[in-house]
């Protein structure tokens, strides 16, 4: 329960908002039996329809973008993950009060829970827009782009499954164009499409880009397709 960024009304995830910390806890030296049940663990055993394309948020912020695009394709699963708690709980509420069955939103480490719980293969879309740029040096390992998150995402992602990224930040645009370019083996880059809910001029047409476009910020942005 929160209220903070609901300027007074209680913010409620629901059936909608997951815990990472509420999930199996990882041993150190697992047994075969508890090996058995983490492999077994699937994010899309979340959804009704477990079956359905399924794609992920790096970073959802308030979840503008899968409010935006959840409505546009009912036949796909997308799961949000969000570390900031006062974020997350403001994005589940939303997708609560939108009665959207096709949308999940995870409170913890998006790069943690990749590397632990996603199995190989079954992301179709990795959706990662203006990232935290960390700008001091000491903060850069916080990037979400990193050279063994790359290969954690090609590990995830679905024969030709893609990872969209947009940024406002040139500082974090060359960061990323320096680890694709040592990428090159796992991922083609190509120019970026914009998802069919972005609106007239934008990129995403998500709450950051809306505040940077007001004030006139240039972006970046890049697909990249897994080899
Ligand atoms: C600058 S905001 C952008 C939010 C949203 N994507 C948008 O464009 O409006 C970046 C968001 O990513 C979240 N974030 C950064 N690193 C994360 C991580 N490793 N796991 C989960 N969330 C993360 C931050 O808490 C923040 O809400």
């Amino acid at each position: 329960m929160s209220f903070g960024l609901g300027h007074g009304r209680e913010l409620v995830p629901g059936d909608v908002g997951i815990d990472m910390r509420t999930l199996p806890r990882l041993p150190d030296a697992p047994t075969v039996a508890e090996v058995r049940r983490l492999l077994a663990f699937d994010p899309r055993s979340w959804f009704a329809h477990p079956e359905r394309r399924f794609e992920l948020e790096i970073g959802s912020g308030k979840g503008t973008f899968l409010l935006q695009q959840s409505v546009l394709e009912p036949e796909t699963n997308f799961l949000g993950i969000e570390w900031a708690g006062e974020f997350w709980a403001y994005a589940a509420d939303r997708v609560r009060r939108a009665g959207l069955s096709n949308v999940k939103l995870l409170h913890g480490d998006a790069t943690e829970f990749i590397k632990t719980r996603v199995p190989d293969g079954i992301v179709s879309v990795i959706h990662l827009y203006f990232s935290d740029p960390w700008p001091k040096t000491r903060h850069h390992k916080r990037r979400v782009v990193q050279d063994h998150t790359l290969r954690e995402f090609h590990r995830i992602l679905a024969p030709s499954g893609e990872l969209r990224i947009v940024t406002d930040h040139d500082e974090l645009w060359q960061w990323d164009v320096e680890h694709v370019e040592r990428a090159t083996d796992i991922f083609e880059r190509r120019s970026f499409e914009r998802p069919a809910s972005a609106g007239d001029g934008e990129f995403v047409g998500t709450n950051f880009e809306r505040k940077f476009r007001r004030e006139g910020r240039p972006f970046h942005a890049m697909t990249l397709v897994r080899r």
